[in-house]
């Protein structure tokens, strides 16, 4: 297949173009390398997976996802887009909610729109498990639960994106699969995200600010899980469907930064802090529709991701 892969310069989509081109489909990769200070390190992660520079049929394009001229350019050689192109910083959303908006949303609808006109009819759309909200009680969050109590305005793109695709699923035919994904971490993990960052600290001998009383509880999931959940979402699924994808097996704040020390080797020292903004108590995923639907379940433990991410952080100086 040839795919675009809007996104694709950055953590996940660096991953997951990788994994794509090894097992043969040709890759269209849209991403802007913005903002100028994280040009070199996005470049650097197509290197790493040879997707920049070497000769694997790779077309890298340097654009906005809200290009429509240019979308209209690269999509009526492709049979399938991943969409994983966004502003994805929930505290980020907070201060700059408008430009969440201008690409999440609109940039989404553009992309939607020069599908139709196309006639490209297969879409993978990342999506988030902040659509969930400050989600109470207990048990694995479910695809089927309302969504429409964000607390960010980055959730709230994500969850307005989940609405225009099945509009266009409804109105255009569009085969639409909204991946919810749940914490993603492994090496090149975005360097703001906790995981990345907690470790970056620990290995300098730093301490890890904590915030709130360490009892938020986030279902982390390891990279790696997430390409095969993508690539089956390609290969299988038909129609419109959201799906979680996400450990299901869900730790406390305290207990990460515990298998951190672990995975780290050195005694752990944290600051606290008070609660963030926008940030949810907890994160668990149902993962009974991605078992049935994509014969997915998660492959990598905590401790073995960790140890995954240390050492590729260590690799990096
Ligand atoms: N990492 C996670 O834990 C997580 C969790 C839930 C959902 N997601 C979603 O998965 C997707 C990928 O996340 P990530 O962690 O790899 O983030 P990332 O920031 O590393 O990757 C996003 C990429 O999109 C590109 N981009 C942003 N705006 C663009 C525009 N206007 N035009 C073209 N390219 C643009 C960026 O340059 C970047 O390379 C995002 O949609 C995010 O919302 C991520």
């Amino acid at each position: 297949m040839r795919i675009l892969l809007t996104g694709g310069a950055g953590f996940i989509g660096s991953h997951l173009g990788g994994a794509l081109v090894r097992r043969g489909d040709q890759l269209v990769i849209l991403d802007h390398f913005l903002p100028l200070a994280e040009t070199a390190r996005k470049e650097h992660q197509l290197r790493e997976e040879d997707l920049l520079g070497g000769d694997l049929p790779v077309e890298i394009v340097r654009g906005d996802l809200r290009d429509a001229a240019l979308l209209a350019r690269l999509l009526p050689s492709v049979d399938a887009v991943v969409h994983l192109a966004a502003l994805a910083g929930v505290r980020d959303s907070l201060a700059d909610p408008l430009l969440y908006e201008s690409v999440n949303v609109h940039g989404t609808l553009v992309l939607l729109q020069a599908m139709r006109e196309a006639g490209c009819r297969k879409l993978v759309f990342a999506s988030s498990s902040s659509v969930y909200g400050a989600r109470e009680g207990e048990g694995g969050f479910h695809e089927d639960e309302p969504a429409d109590r964000p607390v960010s305005p980055y959730a709230a793109t994500k969850r307005a994106g989940e609405l225009f695709c099945h509009a266009a699923h409804a109105h255009w035919g569009l085969d639409v699969s909204c991946l919810r994904f749940f914490t993603v971490y492994g090496p090149r993990q975005r360097p703001t995200m906790a995981i990345a960052r907690f470790i970056d600290l620990a290995l300098h001998d730093r301490p890890l600010p904590v915030f709130g009383d360490g009892s938020s509880l986030r279902d982390y999931t390891y990279i790696d899980d997430i390409v095969r959940g993508v690539l089956a979402s390609l290969d299988r699924l038909r129609g419109f469907e959201v799906i979680n994808l996400g450990c299901g097996d869900p730790i406390l704040l305290r207990e990460l930064v515990e298998a951190i020390g672990a995975a780290v080797g050195r005694p752990i020292r944290i600051e606290r802090h008070p609660e963030q903004a926008g940030d949810v108590p907890r994160t668990h995923a149902d993962i009974g529709r991605a078992r049935r639907l994509l014969d997915w379940q998660p492959q990598v433990a905590l401790l073995r991701g960790l140890a995954e991410t240390v050492a590729w952080q260590r690799r990096q100086g």
